[in-house]
Order: C-alpha cells, then structure tokens, then sequence
C-alpha cells in the first residue's frame, strides 16, 4: 500500500475511534449526543453554568447541551432553540425556530424577561461538502451570535459559541474583542484533533 493512502487509511481509523468513544460515553450517560462532552469540558475549565443560570442553548438539538445544563441548573431557567423539532429536555423549554428570525429573538426575550447570564451556541450551518464554505457559514453564524448577545447578557455575561479556526476567524475575534473584556478560545478533547472546530468563550460586555 502506498505511503498517502496508509496515512489516510490511520487517520480515518482514529476518527472513527474518537467518534466512537464518545458515542459509546453518550448512550452509557443517557446523553442524547457527543457533543454533550464539548460542553462539560468548556464548563469545567471556565465554570459558568450555576444552579441558578438563565441559560440559552442555541442549535440544541438532539438536545445533549440542553440535558448537560439541565443537571446543574436548578433555580434558573433554560431556553433552547432549533430550527429542527426537539423533544424537551425536563425542566426546560423548547421553541422550533431560526434564531435569526425577530419574533423568535421577541420570544426569547420575554421568556426570560430580563437580560441573560449565559447564551451557548453550537450552532453548525447545513454542510455542503465544501468543508472551506460551510466553515465560513457556521463563522457567520457565530459572528452573529455576539452581535445578538449585546443587546440581551447581563454586563457580567458569558457566551460560548462554537466557531472554525478558518480564514475568517480573525473578523469573529475581532469583533467578540470590540465587544467583551474577556475573550478566549479553547477546543476540547472530545473534539476532534483533524477538525478545525473551536470554542470561543467571551465574558463581561464593554461598556459602549
Ligand atoms: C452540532 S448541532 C448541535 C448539537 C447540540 N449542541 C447537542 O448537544 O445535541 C447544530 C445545530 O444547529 C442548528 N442551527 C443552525 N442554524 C440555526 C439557526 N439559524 N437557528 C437555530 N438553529 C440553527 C442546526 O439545526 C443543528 O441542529
């Protein structure tokens, strides 16, 4: 066999054993999705889900993020939204909907009808096979995500949102810079080393 298709050969061995892995960890834990992991590391290296967290989870479904924040919020409350149907998380509550469309950002206001502690996003936009375009796709979604946060975290506020270390991602820390005090980028174990996938964590709005 040829050196390039050995190499191809492993590396596709070690992805389909870290996914894997982590399926396996899923459905022993009763989560509904890998990604699950991704947010109980970013968690416990920035600790910000409390019991009492008002919490948005963007791009839930299946619903493993949800189901994470919902074992450490006991007081606050939780608001995921998809634009694909959910089964509710207990003690938390769904909308089917495009963030981006105004009546859905109206209804997450008024649900929690006042500013939020925390927004996570993993939200991923529909993959086309171009992995460089979808990559800038899911960046505009993650920039998009902190304009929106301004107007609706408390100044003390944190947002997660998953993004790709692509050609563009020096806009999306820029802008997440102009806007919070605090920015930093952390990828998880249970993300995959060959992805380009990353987590931003911003806290603290800028008084502007
Ligand atoms: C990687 S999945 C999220 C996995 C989830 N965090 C979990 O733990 O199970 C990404 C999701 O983002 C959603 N999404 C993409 N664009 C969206 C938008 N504009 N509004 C709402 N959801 C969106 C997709 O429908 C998809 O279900």
């Amino acid at each position: 066999m040829k050196k390039s298709k050995r190499i191809k050969k492993s590396n596709s061995w070690k992805i389909k054993q870290h996914r894997d892995q982590y399926f396996k960890k899923s459905k022993t834990l009763g989560y509904r999705s890998r990604a699950s992991f991704k947010l109980i590391e970013l968690n416990k290296k920035y600790n910000f889900i409390k019991k009492n967290t008002n919490l948005l989870d963007l791009g839930s479904y299946p619903g493993g993020w949800t189901q994470v924040a919902a074992k450490i919020i006991t007081t606050g409350k939780i608001l995921s939204m998809d634009k694909k149907e959910m089964s509710p998380v207990k003690n938390t509550k769904f909308i089917k909907g495009d963030i981006f469309e105004k009546k859905n950002k109206n209804e997450i206001i008024s649900y929690f009808s006042n500013k939020l502690d925390v927004i996570i996003s993993d939200m991923a936009a529909d993959t086309t096979g171009n992995k460089s375009l979808d990559s800038i796709r899911t960046n505009q979604l993650c920039y998009e995500v902190i304009v929106f946060s301004k107007d609706i975290l408390k100044p003390r506020g944190v947002l997660v949102s998953k993004l790709f270390m692509g050609d563009d991602f020096i806009e999306v820390k820029k802008l997440a810079n102009s806007l919070f005090k605090k920015v930093n980028f952390f990828k998880p174990e249970s993300s995959r080393k060959e992805s380009k996938e990353t987590y931003l964590h911003c806290e603290f709005l800028k008084s502007l």
